[in-house]
């Protein structure tokens, strides 16, 4: 039987989207080459019709090739049953990554992600990971800019600090936080989860089902290619995976016990994080999509929680990122007084 997808409200400023989202970062980048297009493009048909609109790109997924999958997708009346989530601030020069949240660039970022996506305006746009030489204020002054210009309808940031998402929101209102969060990335409930809900903010977990892991377990590492990102994952490195496995083992051995998948086990729990929080779990295949969009009749009571969260709780071993040691993930940036515009 169909799944109903209920729609929520994200965040205070009126955006609607469906409880569960879709991430398409994989259908062209990190986890292995790019996916083939037509496959990509019935996928993403297929998720639509199913009801889940909430659709999550960015603009260093491919870099670009995502962004411009998504607007070949929702060609023919589709763009307008959709929220497009998309992007900016991450890019590369010469090898390695720079992350930039100059007006400058986050002006040209959102000229070029609304060409390769083909549409007028962004649903929500995400600062991606936030500039430590740039005051958040000047970031987030020109993104309200976009926003009177109707070049973006809602704001979001990922992987800033609680100061940094309150200095940002003064600024101008931030729809939804989007941080990784899962069985065994539980890091933001501290204090990034109560600061969101004091601000009236959204939250939209990322790798809800750690990276593949809750749903196939320390078989994913056999299955990655070369060129998968995965591969450098703590982990996911053999030292760490001989003791998480024992995390997957336990959810897995619940959802038999519930009749269901452990990836819809795992899905279901983020999904009961509350009404203000939408995951975007990544897929390139329709039979996996078909899978994961059941974790939304998937019922846990408060003991189950529990007793899921018992799994992973104090054992976890490795980094949730390969970058966790870069300053861009949770950093403070300067004081607004130490800027100068050129
Ligand atoms: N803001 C950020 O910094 C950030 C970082 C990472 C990701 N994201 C966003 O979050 C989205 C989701 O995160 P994610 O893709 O990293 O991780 P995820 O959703 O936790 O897991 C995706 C992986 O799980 C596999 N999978 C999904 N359902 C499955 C099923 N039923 N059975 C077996 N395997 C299954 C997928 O493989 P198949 O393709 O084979 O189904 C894929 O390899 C991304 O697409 C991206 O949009 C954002």
């Amino acid at each position: 039987m169909a799944v109903k997808v209920e729609r929520i409200k994200l965040g205070s400023q009126g955006l609607e989207v469906s409880k569960l989202g879709l991430g398409c970062m994989g259908m062209s980048a990190y986890y292995g080459g790019p996916k083939p297009e037509p496959e990509m493009i019935s996928l993403i048909h297929h998720v639509i019709d199913s009801g889940v609109t909430f659709l999550d790109t960015s603009d260093v997924y491919g870099p670009h090739t995502n962004e411009i999958l998504l607007g070949k997708a929702l060609k023919g009346g589709r763009r307008e049953k959709v929220q497009i989530a998309t992007k900016f601030s991450i890019t590369h020069k010469d090898g390695k990554m720079e992350v930039r949240g100059d007006p400058a660039y986050v002006r040209a970022s959102c000229e070029a992600s609304l060409k390769r996506l083909e549409i007028d305006c962004i649903d929500l746009y995400y600062i991606h990971r936030i500039d430590i030489r740039v005051p958040i204020e000047v970031t987030m002054g020109e993104l309200k800019k976009l926003v009177e210009e109707g070049k973006i309808k809602y704001i979001g940031v990922s992987e800033a600090c609680a100061s940094t998402i309150r200095r940002a929101h003064a600024i101008h209102p931030i729809t939804a936080v989007q941080n990784e969060w899962s069985l065994w990335s539980r890091d933001l409930e501290e204090e990034i989860v109560p600061t969101c809900r004091e601000l009236g903010i959204a939250i939209v977990p990322y790798s809800p089902l750690g990276r593949g892991f809750f749903s196939t377990g320390p078989k994913l590492v056999e299955s990655l290619s070369e060129d998968d990102m995965r591969k450098k994952f703590p982990r996911l490195q053999a030292e760490n995976l001989e003791s998480n496995k024992l995390i997957y083992e336990r959810v897995s051995e619940m959802a038999s016990r519930k009749g269901c998948t452990p990836s819809q086990l795992a899905l279901a729990w983020v999904l009961h994080q509350g009404d203000d929080v939408a995951p975007i779990p990544g897929t390139t295949k329709i039979e996996n999509f078909n899978q994961n969009i059941k974790a939304l009749s998937v019922k846990l009571t408060p003991e189950e929680m529990s007793e899921l969260e018992s799994y992973a709780s104090g054992v976890v071993k490795g980094e949730r990122h390969a970058f966790m040691s870069n300053t861009w993930i949770n950093s403070e940036t300067p004081p607004l007084s130490s800027w100068k515009a050129e």
